[in-house]
């Protein structure tokens, strides 16, 4: 599995949501390698679904936040990127019903979808609130 790291290029310029999408992108990372390194006392399937439940959890706070922001600052493109979030949303609850069918192992094309879009999605959708955040007060 290819790991994600956080780069410098990915910050958003919002300490809050940077750390949120860092924590995000541990969490892929964990994922990925659930397979090869089960929780004590857990099955691989076991470990998968946990982390994949803390994973959508914790997604659905910084969409939460996110949307929050956008909302009170009046943000002009926030029809645009609430499509987007809830379009990763139809998706990985499809990919979560096939990966509950594989058990043991990680679904190549989950992890695949998770680095694709949480990469292209800060570079592309969130990069865009930088200045909108930032001049409603948020660093
Ligand atoms: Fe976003």
């Amino acid at each position: 599995m290819v790991e994600l790291v956080w780069r410098e290029e990915y910050t958003v310029g919002v300490s809050e949501l940077d750390r949120q999408h860092q924590i995000i992108i541990q969490l892929i990372n964990e994922l990925g390698a659930a397979d090869q390194t089960p929780d004590r006392a857990d099955t691989p399937a076991e470990t998968i679904a946990g982390i994949l439940d803390r994973l959508t959890d914790y997604v659905t706070t910084h969409f939460a936040l996110e949307e929050n922001y956008m909302e009170r600052f009046d943000y002009g493109a926030y029809e645009g990127h609430l499509e987007e979030h809830l379009r990763y949303i139809r998706t990985i609850g499809d990919l979560t019903q096939d990966q509950m069918d594989r058990k043991d192992s990680v679904s190549a094309e989950l992890i695949d979808f998770l680095n694709e879009w949480w990469i292209n999605h800060i570079l592309s959708e969130d990069k865009k609130y930088t200045k909108t955040f930032n001049d409603g007060g948020l660093e």
